[in-house]
């Protein structure tokens, strides 16, 4: 049962409209479709991101190792080369003019900020740029040419030839630069990196060669001069991240070169220092220094290129530090750092696009779906509301069909199919009419049967009631007119013969009276039969009985009279009759059960006839009525009287009252009152009913007074009324015309 009603309230919530069904699941297969796009995308785009923030970081770092390389390679060759060029003489050093226009040429070829050479003889001779925007120039230091320590500048022509003398330093002795005393000390190849103390300050590296003779005793030391603004020109090219920064260092923290805009040394008191990359002003330099020297206290530990993330500012910043060394010995890590947020914006931005794109994406999926749902749905619709109408009984319905081929062939369908309910509901409607009216038919013929066979039914209870009415009139007429008939005759024979014999007594009492005149003494035998007969009383009482006789033979004639009146067998026509005769006869018929018996008291008969006319009726049906009234009455009475007791009967005792009056419209009226039980009223609607009884079983057929109406209204066109008081009495008013109906 549960069960049940849950499948219920499930297949209730799967009642779903059809405009939602279809665009829930596409606007969901959308959204998750761009969900999923957007998603990957994001994804891809930080995977991406991270991974060309690697390849960034690693192709940068190779392309600073391959500049440095390139870079420094130049310098060091440039230092060979000339270094080699002397040990083989191809240039002679004392010719400084030679070896100045040499190194021109040089110039021309590398790029270097200084070529020069000096020896033990006290030369000096370079070529070179003073600083980045300035001419060429050949510089010549000879204490043998000019017999002083002091450099001559000249400027050069386009090939090379000293044209002028630009002007001449001070006394310069090289042996005080930090750069030969730190070749001298390592009787090597070697790198020196310095600081200028002047304008334009340049951070220096040089490339020294000690050249030595056979005895090991230095000669000359071949040098080049590389410019590092030039690394940080190049580290300023290279294209990183907006924000992102390269910077070479040396393993003690100072900076070599670095993309920002500033330079490798800051002045103090006027003089310049180097600059420590922990103090840079750039803050992204700066915290990558301070987070390597926190890794790495010891910047000489790292030997491997690292890749390392750390958080400045709330953001987190990619680093490389990739170690370079130099044959030489130079030992210095190039430091790539990358801000995250370089990248991230980019992605963030990747990823704001992709976000309004999918909500954009979304909207026309929504806008589309509900547009594509109503499309489908508005036919579907049209159908729908068609069919509840046609369910309510509007057949005259036709969809209009869409655009859609399928929805075109269902409306087509569905407009067939409500043209042949239509046709078929037509039919059935005519069908049903003529049901309708077949059945209305039917019934009036049913109706029609029924009033026959009830007509039959009543006039077969008549019939009925008729038969048993003969039956029984017949039955007491016949045995009334025998008993009358078998009464009659010796009746008669007494009557007829009681004359002779009261001649005969006469005669005799005639003759005896003769005797007792002639013989007045008779003897004493007679004397005493005499007396014992009682002679004198016999004498007088004969004549009285024989006259007494004669009158009881007289009222048995009436009664046998009366009798056959009553039966009235022979008349089964109209006659004038009396009907007080009738009434009488009757009343002597049921004279014995007037009388009081045993335990039932005596009836009074009250008679008030009028002077009527005789009667033109039936004479045995109505002594039938007057029987069948009467008879009821006495019941009644009776049964009145079994519950009173003898004092209060002797005040008020059983009577039955019978008036005959002549009514105003040629009929005769006869009341019959008794003061017996009464009728209920109940009971008095279905008096005249045929079998309508409240006596005991065996007692009444209850036929009594159906019979009488049947007589009175049917047969003599009279009317029998009953009016009754329960407990009080009854009275039977009925009425018959005095000329017959029929
Ligand atoms: N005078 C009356 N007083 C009281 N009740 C009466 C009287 N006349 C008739 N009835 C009632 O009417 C009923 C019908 O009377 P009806 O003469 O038709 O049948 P019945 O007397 O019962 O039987 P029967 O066929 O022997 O006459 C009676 O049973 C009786 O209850
Ligand atoms: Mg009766």
């Amino acid at each position: 049962m549960e069960k049940q009603l849950r499948s219920k309230k499930l297949f209730s919530l799967q009642r779903i409209p059809l405009r939602v069904m279809l665009v829930v699941p596409f606007v969901l297969q959308i959204s998750g479709a761009v969900g999923l796009t957007g998603y990957f995308a994001i994804r891809n785009g930080q995977q991406a991101a991270s991974d060309v923030a690697v390849n960034l970081r690693q192709s940068v770092s190779d392309r600073i190792d391959q500049h440095l390389n390139s870079f420094i390679q130049g310098g060091r060759e440039v230092a060979q080369i000339n270094a080699k060029a002397i040990q083989l003489k191809t240039l002679d050093p004392e010719n400084v003019d030679q070896v100045g226009r040499y190194f021109w040429q040089e110039m021309q070829v590398y790029n270097l900020g200084y070529i020069n050479l000096v020896s033990e003889t006290g030369n000096f001779v370079g070529s070179g740029r003073f600083d980045a925007k300035s001419q060429i120039t050949i510089d010549i230091l000879s204490p043998r040419r000019f017999g002083n320590n002091n450099v001559h500048i000249y400027k050069t022509n386009s090939q090379g030839e000293p044209v002028a003398l630009n002007f001449v330093t001070q006394a310069y002795d090289f042996r005080q630069e930090p750069w030969y005393r730190q070749t001298v000390q390592a009787k090597r190849p070697i790198w020196s990196l310095y600081q200028w103390e002047t304008q334009p300050y340049h951070l220096s590296l040089a490339a020294t060669y000690p050249i030595y003779d056979a005895n090991h005793r230095l000669k000359h030391i071949s040098w080049t001069e590389l410019r590092l603004w030039e690394v940080s020109h190049f580290l300023r090219q290279l294209s990183v991240s907006p924000s992102g920064r390269t910077f070479i260092l040396e393993r003690n923290g100072l900076l070599v070169g670095s993309s920002a805009k500033e330079e490798p040394y800051q002045l103090v008191n006027g003089r310049p220092q180097r600059l420590s990359a922990v103090k840079s002003n750039d803050p992204l330099i700066r915290a990558s220094t301070q987070y390597l020297t926190q890794r790495f206290p010891d910047l000489l530990q790292i030997q491997s290129p690292q890749r390392l993330e750390f958080w400045q500012g709330g953001q987190r910043q990619f680093l490389q530090v990739t170690p370079w060394q130099d044959a030489w010995g130079l030992n210095w890590l190039i430091v790539v750092a990358v801000p995250e947020a370089d990248f991230l914006g980019q992605i963030q931005a990747n990823t704001r696009t992709t976000i309004v794109l999918c909500l954009v994406a979304l909207c026309g999926a929504m806008i589309l779906g509900l547009y594509t749902s109503h499309w489908i749905a508005q036919p579907i619709v049209r159908l729908n509301l068609a069919s509840q109408a046609i369910a309510s009984g509007d057949f005259d319905q036709a969809v209009q069909v869409g655009n859609v081929r399928e929805f075109e062939e269902l409306g087509h369908s569905f407009n067939q199919m409500a043209q042949q309910m239509r046709d078929s509901f037509r039919s059935l409607e005519s069908a049903n009419q003529q049901l309708e009216t077949s059945n209305l038919d039917l019934e009036h013929r049913v109706d029609q049967r029924t009033q026959e066979l009830s007509g039959a039914l009543h006039n077969l209870q008549q019939t009925q009631t008729q038969l048993i009415q003969t039956e029984k009139m017949s039955g007491l007429g016949q045995m009334v007119a025998g008993v009358a008939h078998e009464i009659n005759n010796p009746v008669n024979f007494i009557h007829g013969n009681l004359k002779h014999a009261k001649d005969y007594v006469k005669d005799l009492l005639g003759i005896l009276s003769l005797y007792q005149s002639h013989y007045p003494h008779p003897s004493s035998e007679i004397q005493q039969y005499a007396e014992a007969a009682e002679l004198e009383f016999l004498v007088e009482d004969a004549p009285k009985i024989l006259e007494s006789m004669e009158e009881g033979t007289r009222r048995i004639r009436e009664i046998v009279l009366t009798l056959r009146n009553f039966s009235r067998l022979d008349e089964a026509e109209k006659k004038q009759v009396d009907l007080h005769q009738g009434i009488d006869s009757t009343l002597m018929l049921l004279q014995h059960r007037f009388k009081a018996k045993q335990n039932l008291h005596e009836i009074q008969i009250v008679k008030q006839y009028a002077n009527l006319p005789d009667l033109d009726c039936y004479p045995g049906q109505i002594n039938q009525v007057f029987m069948n009234i009467l008879s009821n009455a006495v019941d009644a009475i009776d049964e009145r009287n079994t519950k009173m007791d003898s004092e209060a009967l002797k005040h008020n005792p059983g009577q039955i009252t019978i008036v005959t009056e002549l009514g105003e419209n040629h009929q005769v009226i006869i009341r019959i009152l008794d003061n017996g039980v009464g009728i209920p009223e109940s009971a008095r609607a279905k008096l005249f009913d045929p079998f309508f009884t409240t006596k005991p079983v065996g007692k009444g057929t209850g036929l009594g007074l159906s019979i009488c109406y049947q007589i009175v209204v049917e047969q003599h066109g009279g009317t029998l009324k009953c009016l009754s008081t329960p407990g009080a009495g009854t009275e039977f008013v009925m009425t018959i015309p005095l000329v017959a109906v029929n």
